[in-house]
């Protein structure tokens, strides 16, 4: 899976791709059945509480921010009553599952380490790559939450700026379950901040370029199923909540070079036990 030089063009202008069919169907329901498994063997009890109190919400974050070595569950901001309980079953209110699934996971592995995915990253021209993180996103119906505009190089920052995103459709992605949209050309514009540990174990954004996002000018994405997204690591995007009855599943996988410097400052770190790898 080599691309043409016209896409390498386009990519270099527009800061995406959009490859369809590059999964087949089956390749795709093997991915949403493994996660199904994966949030069936998930024991929510102490986590759903996180939500609740201003103590358990550091545990959140804690929660969060060592998950780059571990496969983790997060739930959708809407799917807690006020008293911290659950409004429907876990399965349909798992926000994603992060961030480390291509390595700890059988099945994300390979589906991750495909040949066909390491030949387009070697034509994006991305240098000695390392798969950097993982994440299973259900968008569940009804309740699957916004993700405001943001440039992936924000939470994932290398110097110099070396990262793509690839966003896999599972289900189909359509303006009413939440599609991609992004800001053609808009990776040019450079990266406008970045998400950095604190001193005190938490995080701050650190604002490099106060110019908000042309909103107005993001285009929406709807694919099908088994559809690639091909994202450069400054291109500003966003999906909107999804207020359907259908959900919206998609895996990302975000790929850095590793010849670039990974600051100690990004929120994403590996524990020593368990470095980054490559495509082997
Ligand atoms: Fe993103």
């Amino acid at each position: 899976m080599k691309l043409s030089a016209d896409q390498i063009v386009q990519y270099q202008r527009d800061g995406f791709l959009v490859l369809e069919d590059f999964v087949d169907g089956a390749s795709c329901d093997r991915l949403r059945a493994r996660a199904e498994e994966l949030v069936q063997e998930f024991d929510p009890q102490g986590v759903v509480s996180i939500f609740s109190t201003h103590e358990q919400n550091r545990t959140t974050d804690a929660y969060f921010l060592e998950s780059g070595s571990e496969i983790r569950f997060f739930f959708e901001e809407h799917a807690f009553h006020p008293d911290g309980s659950l409004k429907q079953n876990k399965e349909q209110s798992i926000n994603k599952i992060g961030h480390a699934l291509h390595d700890l996971d059988p099945v994300f592995n390979q589906f991750s380490r495909a040949r066909k995915i390491r030949e387009l990253t070697a034509s994006l021209g991305i240098e000695d790559p390392l798969l950097l993180q993982s994440m299973y996103i259900f968008k569940q119906p009804n309740i699957g939450g916004e993700v405001t505009c943001h440039q992936d190089g924000t939470f994932l920052y290398t110097e110099p700026v070396q990262i793509a995103g690839l966003w896999f459709a599972l289900e189909k992605a359509t303006l009413t379950n939440g599609c991609l949209w992004v800001l053609p050309g808009g990776h040019r514009l450079g990266l406008k901040s970045r998400w950095v540990r604190t001193d005190e174990g938490g995080m701050r954004f650190e604002v490099i370029d106060p110019e908000p996002f042309s909103e107005e000018q993001l285009v929406p994405l709807e694919v099908m199923k088994g559809t690639l997204i091909v994202l450069h690591g400054l291109l500003p995007h966003k999906s909107l909540a999804n207020r359907s009855p259908k959900s919206r599943h998609a895996y990302t996988l975000h790929i850095i070079g590793g010849n670039s410097v990974y600051p100690a400052s990004n929120w994403l770190q590996r524990l020593p036990a368990t470095p980054l790898r490559g495509f082997d």
